[in-house]
């Protein structure tokens, strides 16, 4: 029986993986160990099924006894574990949800409704390391996938709203305990019929300037507000979440011709959705409805909303997408620059296409594979 291991399945990405995994029924057929970094000799995660206590997630020796390694521990883990064992020689496969290994040449970014083809090539050739890509990258790729595939695309310019779990559960909180604090003094002050916009606002920004106002993690606040910088600055101005946009959307796809994507990341007060406003310039022009069809013929969890009002403000939202597997892409329209210019705009679940849903399919993909 293939032995699997699981590390950091206990943090957010981690336990959205366990949920879809226990969903789907997938702990069968292999053997799920789970390890822990800080609970060794610990109960692992309730999957169903007996299991025995958590390993310790450092023991290059046990781990190289395993088929197939998942995690969603992060960078530092990565850094430090997988390349001693493949220098002690392991020759399992390695599945990750961090971007440690993302640029590496002998790893794959699996997003496989949009790459399979480069995931079976991989497997067939031997590659071991699979990675799972940028979540505003993947979600990107999932509602444009029809137009890539038919190689329309010459370049897109991407404008993020990037939710406060892209940063990690603790920015969660803290969005939710800036929301409280913001709206604390006002809620007295709305019981006042005669209160004005002008005054609640006047309350309500002197709070978002306090100095008491809880952002240890983003160091500003984002209830209320924005934040147009998204990890560290990398060249040419650039973030180093703009910067992967090119660089990822190009390795999953291993175009011949990169396509270039850029654009502005901007961390907006939603929970768990990451939306994206696209400028594509095409490479001929389409008719809409041609484009239309061919997005939404894109994969499976497309969920096409029609250019009008009504429809986009139901159900092209975080509030509509949250928690689903459903990619959203709507207000699709031709633009006044030319012909070959079309807007569209895109709302996916972070935590699912954007992290944990494409780490649990290369999972199964892997498991068929080496069944076969
Ligand atoms: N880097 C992304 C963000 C999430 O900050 O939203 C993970 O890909």
């Amino acid at each position: 029986m293939l032995k699997v291991g699981f590390i950091g399945w206990r943090g957010m990405v981690g336990s959205v993986l366990m949920q879809r995994m226990k969903q789907e029924n997938d702990f069968n057929g292999f053997e799920p160990i789970f390890f822990s970094t800080s609970n060794v000799g610990g109960k692992g995660p309730d999957i169903g099924l007996e299991i025995p206590p958590l390993h310790d997630a450092y023991d290059i020796k046990l781990l190289s006894s395993f088929d197939i390694i998942v995690t969603c521990q992060g960078s530092n883990y990565t850094k430090k574990v997988y390349p001693e064992l493949r220098k002690n020689g392991w020759k399992g496969y390695w599945i990750d949800s961090s971007s440690a290994l993302r640029m590496e040449q002998d790893s794959i970014i699996v997003l496989d409704p949009v790459n399979r083809e480069v995931i079976d090539k991989g497997l067939s050739s031997g590659i071991k390391t699979y990675v799972g890509g940028n979540c505003t990258v993947s979600l990107m790729l999932m509602a444009l996938c029809g137009l890539f595939r038919e190689d329309l695309i010459e370049w897109i310019s991407s404008m993020t709203y990037q939710a406060a779990s892209g940063a990690g559960a603790k920015n969660m909180i803290e969005l939710v305990k800036q929301m409280i604090f913001v709206s604390e003094p006002c809620k007295e002050a709305i019981k006042d019929p005669a209160i004005t916009a002008i005054e609640l606002d006047r309350i309500l920004t002197e709070r978002l300037r306090s100095n008491q106002i809880p952002c240890e993690n983003f160091g500003v606040p984002l209830a209320a507000s924005l934040i147009p910088w998204i990890d560290v600055p990398v060249e040419e101005g650039q973030t180093r979440e703009e910067w992967k946009g090119f660089v990822e959307t190009n390795k999953i796809l291993q175009t011949k011709e990169p396509i270039p994507v850029d654009g502005i990341c901007v961390r907006v007060g939603s929970m768990r959705c990451h939306s994206q406003a696209f400028t594509i310039k095409l490479k001929k022009s389409v008719s809409l409805k041609e484009i239309e069809e061919i997005i939404k013929s894109g994969n499976e969890w497309i969920k096409f909303i029609p250019n009008e009002r009504d429809a986009t403000i139901k159900h092209l939202t975080p509030a509509a997408i949250s928690g689903k597997l459903d990619i959203a892409i709507g207000r699709v329209r031709k633009m006044k620059m030319g012909e070959s210019f079309v807007a569209a705009f895109t709302v996916g679940d972070q935590l699912l296409w954007g992290a944990a849903e494409p780490i649990k399919r290369i999972l199964k993909i892997i498991i068929n594979y080496l069944r076969k």
